[in-house]
């Protein structure tokens, strides 16, 4: 089988699509710090850098050493090369000003997953990144954007293999890694979400919270109703990245919806949805909050939270319609 590896990718796709050689660049610095991210990862419970950091975040969730050692290999690698304007994380209260005559921001969830790390589950790195806004006059005014204006998303997944999958708006590719080369080789291209949805993604635990709406539409996707394709089977680890990648594969719906105890959900919208709802629209799926689409809404707060269902199209609007017509 003839192995295409990240490198020779970025470099056709330069060739093919005009993208720009700092932002192929950026792409391959985040490439490397996946690799430094996965070395760690796989040696997690060997040594200083497992568990609690007993420190909380900008969300007021605890951190994992792991989290700190991820998001310090980003920002190392990321500002080394002054190709980026402004950073910011989602284990960072502030946002990172970097080079001012950069034109690229970056957001990133260093891992995600932090709750798996510990107990061998898949975690993952996922970034964001958007040309600079010139005419904004705080980094913060510079950084809020609508996620329909990414130049280009992407995750990395510490599974069973690592696969690091992108979109810099002319589809979306994967890559695996082989270990015995250092190197991430093409895997999957041009990844399409499949039209038949088989699985769905929820934490049923938040049902007593749930809206009328999302209680129905999950009644819905369990049903014995086999001529629309139901029961749908269920899948959770509560790493967003493997259960995002999961549906993306083999077909399927991801839900962190808004509850009575936290109206907004979990997911941050500019470190998780947005990236996730990129990438999977560029695959033919949607991403919504419940009533409005992910790429659309104008952020207010770099670490602000939004409801998110994401995956198959057909599923996404489903959703969407229960949630509209339902009686508060
Ligand atoms: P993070 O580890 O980056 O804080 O994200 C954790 C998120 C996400 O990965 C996952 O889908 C969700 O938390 C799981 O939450 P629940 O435990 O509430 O299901
Ligand atoms: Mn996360
Ligand atoms: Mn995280």
């Amino acid at each position: 089988m003839e192995r295409i590896t990240i490198e020779k990718h970025f470099l056709n796709q330069q060739g093919n699509n005009e993208l720009p050689s700092d932002l192929i660049n950026i792409l391959y610095d985040i490439n490397l710090a996946g690799k430094m991210i996965r070395k760690q990862v796989v040696i997690n419970g060997l040594t200083d850098q497992t568990g609690d950091a007993n420190v909380t975040n900008a969300s007021g969730e605890s951190v994992q050493k792991l989290d700190i050692y991820a998001n310090d290999s980003i920002k190392s690698i990321l500002t080394a090369h002054g190709r980026v304007a402004i950073m910011a994380s989602e284990e960072e209260e502030d946002i990172i000003p970097c080079d001012p005559s950069a034109e690229y921001v970056i957001l990133f969830d260093p891992l995600d997953g932090s709750s798996n790390i510990d107990v061998n589950v898949s975690v993952g790195t996922i970034f964001s990144i958007y040309k600079v806004n010139k005419d904004g006059k705080t980094p913060t005014e510079k950084t809020l954007r609508k996620g329909s204006e990414q130049v280009a998303a992407g995750y990395i997944i510490y599974g069973s293999s690592v696969v690091m999958v992108y979109t810099a708006g002319d589809g979306v590719f994967g890559f695996t890694y082989d270990p015995s080369l250092g190197e991430f080789f093409l895997s999957h291209d041009r990844i399409t979400i499949p039209n038949k949805a088989s699985y769905f993604s929820v934490n049923e635990g938040l049902t007593p919270h749930m809206h009328p709406g999302t209680k129905s539409v999950l009644e819905e996707l369990k049903s014995d109703d086999p001529e629309n394709g139901y029961p749908l089977s269920a899948r959770y680890v509560g790493s967003l990245v493997a259960d995002f990648h999961r549906n993306l594969i083999k077909g399927g719906i991801y839900l962190y919806p808004g509850t009575s105890k936290s109206p907004n959900g979990k997911l941050r919208l500019m470190y998780e949805a947005n990236p996730l709802a990129f990438i999977c629209e560029q695959a033919g799926g949607k991403a919504s909050t419940g009533s409005q689409r992910i790429l659309d809404i104008e952020p207010t707060d770099v670490h602000q939270r939004i409801p998110l269902i994401i995956g198959n199209a057909e599923l996404v609007d489903l959703v969407e319609s229960f949630e509209k017509t339902a009686v508060l």
